[in-house]
């Protein structure tokens, strides 16, 4: 089908009245973009953001271990088996950098973004380089090292790498590989138009990982270095330990297929997801649909029965990778304030929210299991999360715990 007859029977005529008034150029480009879009899939994502987000579910507790109550024998056993897998170089780490990074509003892909840290700034990523630069010391490994990014900052970061000469880390461990985007919409189903004459796109979100792995031939490329584990983590949390001989052996000795480190909210109405049952499956529910009774209910030790959060620290086996990539995960739809050209090619500045996003979510990959292994660490050891320009989780609130962590 042709891309008026396209785009007349997906009701985005508007964008037909954009094409009149630009360039030959921009025209060419932009009838490429529309010939690409998936309209059956865009027509299921507008579905998403009219979704009733408060559907009948059952959420119950999920246990977790704590790591600092754990015997010392326990511990021993489990750090035992945890090293013996990194040390059989069986471990691999990605790194989540395909984000947009819109709160913090960094020029630049996340990662390129210079942190005031003692005794010196660093960049996110030098951090995440140094980190795993210390593990391969430490067990005298190197370990493969794949990073995310997606189709808007992949081509920035691969350079920002170059350009600082990897860090120093093993150029040949390191692997790129980029998510997929998504279309954005309006609240009547309408594609927008950027600033540059494009569609507007954005990435489809961190869950999209797993099926990043797969097309790009990542998972191949593990299963062929005989790479058995998987740690996933985010690119912009300081305090991120990215191999905790704690967490695989517990997960191993648990007999699962994924597991997750937490930290105890800080309190009951923070807000942050945190682990669940959600019908039966562990999950991770969102601070806005846990109830208000449900945030504040604690057992018999006064702990919260729903406190633990997820911070983006998770550990998969290759095979649980290759199930998830092999499931359709859902998409949310999230409502932002976006800036974008209307069809007479007038820019439309946003005051409210009015366009909504779409994401898969790494942590609804935990569904397609019937349990999970989360171990409790401590906010100050694994949690200096940097999202906001300022206050909380912000850089200076990260800085402070990062140079206290490493007493600096
Ligand atoms: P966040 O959900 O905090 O998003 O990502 P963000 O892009 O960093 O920031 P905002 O929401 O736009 O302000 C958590 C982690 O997941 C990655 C991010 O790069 C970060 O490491 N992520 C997020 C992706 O890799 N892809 C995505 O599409 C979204």
């Amino acid at each position: 089908m042709n891309y008026i007859d396209l785009l007349k029977e997906n009701k985005q005529e508007h964008i037909l009245k954009f094409l009149d008034k630009i360039d030959d150029k921009d025209k060419e480009r932009l009838i490429k973009q529309i010939e690409q879009i998936d309209f059956k899939q865009l027509k299921e994502l507008y579905e998403i953001s009219k979704e009733d987000k408060n559907k009948a579910i059952i959420i119950e507790h999920i246990p977790f271990v704590d790591k600092y109550k754990l015997s010392e024998e326990r511990y021993n056993k489990l750090q035992s088996i945890g090293e013996e897998v990194i040390k059989s170089g069986k471990y691999a780490v990605v790194t989540l950098a395909g984000g947009q990074g819109t709160r913090l509003g960094h020029n630049g892909p996340k990662g390129t973004f210079l942190v005031n840290i003692k005794p010196k700034p660093k960049y996110l990523f030098e951090i995440i380089a140094e980190n795993l630069k210390k593990v391969n010391e430490k067990y005298n490994i190197v370990l493969p090292w794949y990073i995310m990014t997606s189709t808007e900052n992949n081509e920035k970061t691969e350079e920002f790498f170059e350009e600082h000469n990897f860090f120093g880390y093993p150029k040949n461990n390191i692997c790129f590989f980029s998510q997929d985007d998504l279309p954005l919409l309006d609240g009547d189903g309408k594609l927008v138009i950027d600033e540059n004459y494009n569609i507007k796109v954005a990435s489809n979100g961190n869950g999209s990982v797993y099926k990043a792995m797969k097309k790009n031939g990542v998972l191949d490329e593990m299963k062929k270095r005989n790479i058995e584990w998987v740690f996933m983590g985010a690119v912009d949390n300081i305090l991120l330990n990215m191999c905790d001989p704690i967490l695989l052996g517990l997960t191993i000795d648990e007999k699962n297929e994924v597991g997750s480190k937490s930290v105890v909210k800080a309190n009951p109405f923070e807000k942050v997801g945190v682990f669940c049952k959600k019908d039966n499956k562990p999950a991770v529910i969102e601070y806005s649909e846990l109830p208000e009774e449900m945030a504040k209910e604690t057992d018999e030790e006064g702990e919260l029965l729903f406190g633990e959060s997820h911070i983006s620290c998770n550990l998969y086996s290759i095979n649980a990778i290759e199930v998830i990539a092999d499931k359709k995960l859902p998409y949310h739809s999230a409502h932002k304030k976006i800036n974008y050209l209307d069809e007479n090619g007038n820019l439309i500045v946003a005051t409210e929210p009015n366009i909504f996003k779409y994401e898969a979510f790494i942590f609804d990959g935990f569904n397609y299991f019937d349990n999970l292994s989360i171990l409790r660490g401590r906010r100050e050891e694994d949690f200096a999360p940097i999202k906001n320009k300022a206050g909380v989780d912000s850089p200076e609130t990260a800085i402070e715990l990062y140079n206290n962590y490493w007493k600096l």
